[in-house]
């Protein structure tokens, strides 16, 4: 049935905001902008969009940029990222503020990507706690930390959705889902940015990769984009655009095309939808190279891609250092206009401003500030907190879990003494030197009560050639001298001597993140081994999962008792851990992404759309959508966790069964404490939308609340629901719900079965 659209919400249109090239609202800012520019010349002005990196850090392409110190007094550098402290910093800035001809200071950056010196859990583990309080908070603390080092600029949030687990850097986001990613984008960018960007306790923030980088073809890191339009605004923009509404000040363009055209030069992806659409008017920073890798895309010379970028709307050149020596030759030979630098110079210029850099060009730089504000108590604190937050049970067979704080523990496996994996992926401010181990946060937790025997049991793998791709940055996967079967043989024995036996397994830290792909997302074969092992020795079996990424462990769960999903989770990684196991945390994680069966149910995620021939459960039927070797469904849905309690839904119930575009429909339940724990709960809202003009998902998150509910006790969960909230993207580009029918399902996971429909009208 063809039917009309409700116009519920501002149309995505041009009116928004109009290219901000020469004005920002700001007049006092735009007076100043202006004067500066006056003075500059156009080789300065080319300056200002040329970002560089010395080195010594995690450089993840070539580093292009030599004689550093001769480009910043010639006035050739906007911006150093990746170098740190206060000194450093401030001697950097001030060759370019007394040496180059203008002074004007430049910005400093680093990927600050989940925590600075206190490095949290890896993202993807930090949106398992669905706490987007918290999730400000921690934000803010790496601002402070950050900018008490100096640096005020961070590349992050990452919010590229991603449905595929073999692609590394799935670690990085928030998991599969707009609606959580998009809250999660709002919270870190409000956490680093603040209210102020001058205050010096705030930090800039970038959102990216901008955009669909976590859609790459087959899993594979850099590769190739391509989807509907459809898809993009329903699914993948969502997050890129909440960050811009909560004020981002950048914007990172990503390695990969879009409709064919490299992120970097999409005019479309970085002006029309960007700025005219969305009205974002801060700068826009390649990745890595990413300018000239567009020669290797096949669009063209240096100097072609640099004039296509900068004419797209790109504003800043990170390391590749294309804009610096091309853009006076294209602009020689009319490839691109003045106002094409100009407008870029602006932006970036506005930047300056906005972090107060010209009234101040040294106002991070404190040398008292590192003791007093990094690695506090009270951050460790908040880190091991968020750690025990971020953990999400799998399984709980006879109550295994919470453990005793008593008897004989055997602690095993390659990740349990491991201090070099324990900060995860994308940590370059970390110093893995104060990462807590598993072993130590149990000795913490323990004291003397518990008599605990440890044996590393296997190593991550066996393979020396898999090792050495992993050990770039350092030793991550380190082979024992003994042989495999000697070190089964240990573990074995002492599991044998004690009362249970937790066994932590994974993957290494950089066996995730950027270039660290997978084709097989199973444990490597040395881990699986020794868990098939110790299972036989009839001990209560914890497995505790520490990885980047879903992986397939059907197997694994299967073989033990408990199975505790952790992700890396930071400075505090050990003493969060034992927090969980020993029960002074119940764990409240839920799943953001899905874990699926095998690799071959790849690309997976809940808000799957019917196809004409659904398959009714998990039998094979024949001329259906589904496998000969596996069922549809996923290991573990998106939403699921496990608590050491309980929790009863019931008596879910709507306000009205009718509203109209201006109404708001009330969806109460109640939640039920029914286990003997204390205990969290993330309370989820789906919605499923009957009939639409589009094949419309079985069920989108369009709410969800984490609430503490003590043992015995119930409460109320409400959820508001309006007709924006139910509005989609159509083909015309245009967005609007649909009137008709509607069913809400409320539960602890996208499986949640309670539900009520309601009708929208016109
Ligand atoms: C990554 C970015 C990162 C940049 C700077 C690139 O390789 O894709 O996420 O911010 O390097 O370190």
């Amino acid at each position: 049935m063809k039917r009309f659209g409700i116009l519920v919400i501002a149309m995505v249109m041009l009116a928004a905001c109009q290219q901000k090239s020469s004005t920002s609202g700001n007049s006092e800012m735009d007076g100043f902008v202006s004067d500066l520019m006056a003075k500059m010349t156009l080789q300065e002005k080319i300056g200002q969009l040329n970002l560089v990196t010395p080195g010594g850090g995690i450089p993840t392409g070539s580093v292009v940029s030599t004689d550093l110190e001769a480009k910043i007094k010639a006035g050739n550098v906007g911006g150093i990222f990746g170098i740190s402290g206060p000194e450093r910093l401030r001697e950097t800035q001030r060759m370019a503020v007394d040496e180059s001809r203008l002074g004007i200071p430049m910005i400093f950056g680093f990927d600050v990507i989940h925590g600075y010196k206190t490095i949290f859990p890896i993202p993807l583990g930090l949106s398992c706690s669905w706490d987007i309080k918290r999730l400000e908070e921690i934000a803010h603390i790496a601002a402070v930390e950050s900018t008490a080092d100096g640096v005020f600029w961070t590349f992050s949030p990452m919010v590229d959705i991603s449905r595929d687990p073999r692609w590394g850097r799935i670690s990085e986001s928030s998991g599969e889902d707009p609606y959580l990613g998009s809250a999660i984008a709002q919270a870190l960018v409000k956490g680093y940015q603040g209210d102020d960007l001058g205050n010096n306790k705030t930090m800039m923030a970038c959102v990216k990769h901008f955009a669909l980088y976590g859609a790459a073809e087959a899993g594979r890191d850099y590769n190739s984009v391509d989807m509907s339009h459809l898809r993009m605004f329903n699914d993948y923009f969502p997050p890129y655009k909440a960050a811009i509404e909560a004020g981002v000040e950048s914007v990172m363009s990503s390695f990969n095309d879009v409709d064919g055209v490299p992120s970097s030069a999409n005019k479309w992806l970085l002006t029309d939808v960007l700025r005219d659409m969305w009205g974002f008017n801060g700068f826009v920073v390649s990745d890595y190279t990413s300018v000239n890798e567009m020669v290797a895309h096949g669009l063209g010379d240096l100097q072609e891609v640099s004039a296509l970028a900068l004419k797209a709307g790109l504003d800043m050149d990170m390391v590749g250092e294309g804009f610096l020596t091309t853009l006076e030759k294209s602009l020689k030979e009319g490839k691109i206009v003045e106002a094409d630098i100009n407008r870029a110079c602006r932006r970036v210029l506005e930047a300056k401003y906005k972090l107060g850099l010209f009234d101040d060009p040294y106002r991070y730089f404190d040398d008292s500030r590192p003791a007093s504000d990094i690695l506090t108590k009270e951050n460790r604190t908040a880190a091991r907190e968020m750690a025990a937050r971020t953990m999400v049970l799998l399984k709980n067979e006879k109550q295994v879990l919470p453990l005793k704080k008593s008897g004989t523990v055997a602690l095993i496996g390659p990740l349990a003494d491991s201090r070099n994996n324990m900060l995860g992926t994308w940590a370059p401010t970390g110093d893995p030197g104060f990462a807590v181990t598993v072993l130590e946060g149990f000795q913490n937790v323990l004291g003397d009560q518990a008599k605990i025997l440890y044996a590393k049991g296997a190593n991550i793998c066996n393979d020396p050639e898999f090792a050495a791709k992993i050990n770039v940055f350092g030793p991550k996967i380190e082979i024992d001298e003994r042989s495999p079967e000697s070190m089964l043989q240990e573990a074995v024995s002492v599991s044998k001597r004690a009362d249970v036996v937790v066994a932590v397994v994974g993957e290494a830290s950089e066996m995730t993140g950027e270039s660290a792909s997978r084709s097989d997302i199973s444990l490597p074969w040395s881990q699986k081994k020794l868990l098939q092992e110790l299972a036989k020795t009839g001990k209560p079996l914890v497995v505790v999962n520490m990885s980047g990424r879903p992986m397939t462990i059907a197997g694994e769960v299967e073989l033990a008792d408990a199975f505790l999903q952790m992700w890396h989770a930071g400075v505090e990684t050990g003493n969060a851990l034992a927090d969980v196991l020993f029960g002074d945390y119940n764990p409240s994680g839920k799943l953001t992404a899905t874990f699926p069966r095998n690799v071959g149910q790849v690309p997976i995620y809940y808000s799957i759309r019917n196809t004409g021939r659904p398959q009714g459960g998990d039998t094979f039927q024949k001329f259906r959508s589904n496998y000969l070797d596996v069922q549809n469904t996923p290991l573990f849905p998106f939403g699921y966790g496990l608590s050491y309690t309980s929790f009863k839904y019931k008596e879910l119930a709507i306000d009205k069964s009718t509203i109209s575009n201006m109404d708001e429909l009330s969806i109460s339940v109640s939640v039920t404490n029914t286990g003997d724990f204390d205990g969290e709960e993330v309370v989820q809202l789906y919605v499923r939308d009957m009939v639409a003009s589009i094949t419309p998902p079985l069920r989108l998150l369009k709410g969800f609340q984490k609430i503490f509910i003590p043992k015995g006790d119930t409460k109320e969960v409400v959820f508001k629901i309006r007709a924006a909230d139910l509005a989609f993207y159509h083909p015309d580009m245009k967005f609007y719900a649909e009137p008709g029918e509607f069913t809400v399902f409320v539960g602890g996971d996208s499986n949640a079965s309670l539900s009520q429909t309601f009708s929208l009208v016109n």
